[in-house]
């Protein structure tokens, strides 16, 4: 608890009333309250609310406290506790509580030793709704994605500083105009942070406050150490690639060589920065074009590959039209056909909460038609970015693996 929030007067949390789909949903698990006629209606002043949870007859399961965000673009209000305590919730119960959550968050993660970036905290999978705390080395990256926690940022801090006094902490609130807002909180005076971390042996170059994302996706590092078998004398296509993460880790990996295709000359430059960081440019090519376009060419060429990657942004333009990713295996998944090897895999990627599970797969199913391509499996979140039932939004990234027999 801050010093603002300390000796307050106990103020009673705002009773709101709940759409009953919202209820529904929170019985199974679901912890957003988005918009709708009832949730517009929340109090624009208090951080917290509560309702009455009728369905439940029993008194120690009656009530829901919801963190309000009244300002944000979709979620209202984001589910704390329910059937707990009382339906009050003060700064300094709530202070305790965060304490409480981030310590066991912060635990659950003590037994990874074979990478420097890991999530500290995954949000709503957490119990820590809308809060997201990346390691990086020595520095850690405090990810805001509510407007809610505007009230508590400092109490954050405090938390974070208290478990990992060395480390500098950075702060990013994340939007979806994606608009670059990041600060250093233990040292005003930075305001670029540049440094090196290593996941499972390979080197990243990392950089805080330059773009909205910070040279690696997290997210990705379970899923990465999953697939790992699959480099070995193989020749890697690595599509919509960013800095190379994949590609670096399929030549440590035992790639014969790696192609990796981006839209992007900033992110194959960055990329480049990675492999001269790692020694490893010698088996490897950069492609700076529209991955349709590469995947043409390499048609054209006959040129055929073992292993496919493909982590497309959930939409994409190539300069001229926006497409969804979804939509893009619609052309794509003809061209891994002939590309690649007999026996070769390709590990395909949906990153939407929007699409689910399902009909990832029935439209992929779709496309593949009557080729000789079989789904042979499936890859989600997982490890330090856990899942929480009932939540679809959380499961956001999907993957399958395709094999060409
Ligand atoms: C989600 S990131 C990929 C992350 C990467 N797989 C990793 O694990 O590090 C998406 C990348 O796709 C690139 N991109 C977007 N549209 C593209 C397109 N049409 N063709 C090729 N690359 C594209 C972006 O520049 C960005 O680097």
């Amino acid at each position: 608890m801050n010093k603002k929030t300390a000796g307050r007067p106990r103020i009673r949390t705002p009773r709101v009333e709940l759409h009953p789909a919202s209820v529904k949903y929170i019985f199974k698990g679901h912890p957003w309250i988005t918009k709708d006629k009832y949730s517009l209606k929340f109090p624009k002043g208090s951080p917290f609310i509560t309702a009455k949870l009728d369905e439940v007859k029993n008194d120690d399961a009656k009530f829901v406290v919801m963190l309000n965000d009244p300002t944000h673009d979709s979620v209202l209000a984001r589910i704390w506790r329910i059937g707990e305590g009382s339906s009050h919730l003060g700064p300094k119960e709530f202070y305790f509580e965060l304490r409480e959550r981030m310590q066991a968050s912060f635990e659950a993660r003590g037994n990874i030793d074979n990478r420097e970036n890991y999530y500290l905290a995954f949000g709503e999978s957490d119990y820590l709704p809308g809060l997201f705390i990346i390691r990086l080395k020595d520095r850690i990256l405090i990810q805001f994605y509510a407007n809610f926690w505007n009230h508590f940022e400092s109490d954050v801090l405090k938390i974070v500083k208290d478990f990992y006094p060395k480390d500098t902490i950075w702060v990013q609130k994340r939007n979806l105009k994606r608009k670059k807002e990041f600060y250093c909180a233990t040292n005003k005076q930075l305001k670029e942070d540049n440094f090196i971390i290593e996941e499972f042996g390979v080197k990243y170059q990392i950089k805080l406050n330059q773009f909205y994302d910070i040279g690696i996706y997290t997210d990705m590092a379970a899923i990465r150490d999953r697939v790992k078998d699959n480099f070995d004398e193989k020749s890697v296509l690595n599509l919509y690639s960013y800095t190379g993460a994949y590609s670096l880790f399929a030549l440590k990996q035992g790639a014969t060589n790696v192609t990796s295709v981006d839209l992007s000359q900033k992110y194959l430059d960055w990329l480049q920065e990675n492999l001269v960081l790692n020694e490893m440019s010698e088996d490897h090519e950069s492609l700076c074009m529209p991955t349709i376009k590469a995947l043409e060419k390499f048609k054209s060429e006959g040129r055929k590959f073992d292993l496919i990657i493909c982590d497309p942004p959930s939409a994409s333009s190539d300069g001229k039209k926006v497409s969804k990713a979804i939509d893009a295996y619609k052309d794509m998944i003809p061209l891994f056909d002939m590309i690649l090897n007999k026996g070769g895999k390709a590990h395909i990627f949906l990153n939407t909460h929007s699409i689910t599970r399902k009909k990832f797969e029935n439209k992929i199913k779709e496309y593949i038609g009557n080729r000789k391509i079989s789904i042979t499996g499936s890859l989600k979140l997982t490890g330090d970015c856990p899942s929480l039932k009932g939540f679809i939004e959380g499961d956001y990234l999907k993957g399958l693996t395709l094999l060409k027999k």
